[in-house]
């Protein structure tokens, strides 16, 4: 019964402490001091399993035709490359602001997730990391073109670097885009 209470009491003082030294502010939650590694496993650990345990089970129902891979493009440059960039294509500034900081889209580890893994990421996001979810802008046949187009990251065409590259310019042809008619991939009009 005394080793019981003295556990619990003990438990009372952890929690008090943590809390104390939670809410002293001592804690540097500004996104420009670097994350504790305590952080980093936590945070990780607990995106990692929510979104295995969510994801679609499913493959990519779309194939990767020039048709979707074109509609993922268009996605991809209008939403990420502002904060991912793309091989050749640098990421805008707000990135370098990012704590977590938005991986490389085409490197290995970014891969490794299942299409369904991917997709749940890119639909639904990660709370409190920077990275939007797109489901509540997007229809699930765009975020599958837009997992298409993220396998399709490691080898792009020097033309598909430019489109990307490319700003506001592209717009006109976004509108045309999901007004019904699928330009061919590479087939957009020449640079100014
Ligand atoms: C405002 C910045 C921002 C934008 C815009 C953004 N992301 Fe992210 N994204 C992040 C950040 C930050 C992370 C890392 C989150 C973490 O580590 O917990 C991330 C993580 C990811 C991941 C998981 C990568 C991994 O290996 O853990 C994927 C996939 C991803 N983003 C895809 C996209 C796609 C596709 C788009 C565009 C539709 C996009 N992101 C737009 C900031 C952004």
């Amino acid at each position: 019964m005394k080793l019981l209470a003295g556990v619990v009491i003990g438990l009372l003082v952890v929690a008090l402490a943590a809390l104390a030294v939670a809410w002293s502010g001592v804690i540097d939650m500004s996104a420009t001091a670097p994350s504790t590694a305590l952080e980093r496993v936590v945070g990780t650990t607990l995106a990692d399993r929510s979104i295995h345990r969510r994801a679609p089970r499913a493959r990519n129902p779309l194939e990767a035709t020039p048709e979707v891979l074109r509609t993922g493009l268009d996605h991809y440059r209008e939403n990420c490359v502002v904060c991912h960039g793309a091989p050749g294509v640098a990421a805008g500034e707000a990135a370098k602001g990012l704590n977590p900081p938005a991986p490389d889209l085409s490197l290995a580890d970014a891969q490794e997730p299942s299409d369904g893994e991917l997709f749940e990421v890119i639909g639904h996001g990660i709370r409190m990391s920077g990275m939007p979810g797109w489901l509540p802008t997007h229809t699930e046949r765009e975020i599958w073109a837009i997992v298409a187009f993220m396998r399709h990251l490691p080898s792009l065409t020097p033309e598909e670097r430019r489109a990307l590259a490319r700003g506001g310019e592209a717009e006109e042809e976004h509108a045309a885009h999901h007004g019904g008619e699928a330009p061919a991939a590479g087939g957009d009009s020449p640079r100014p």
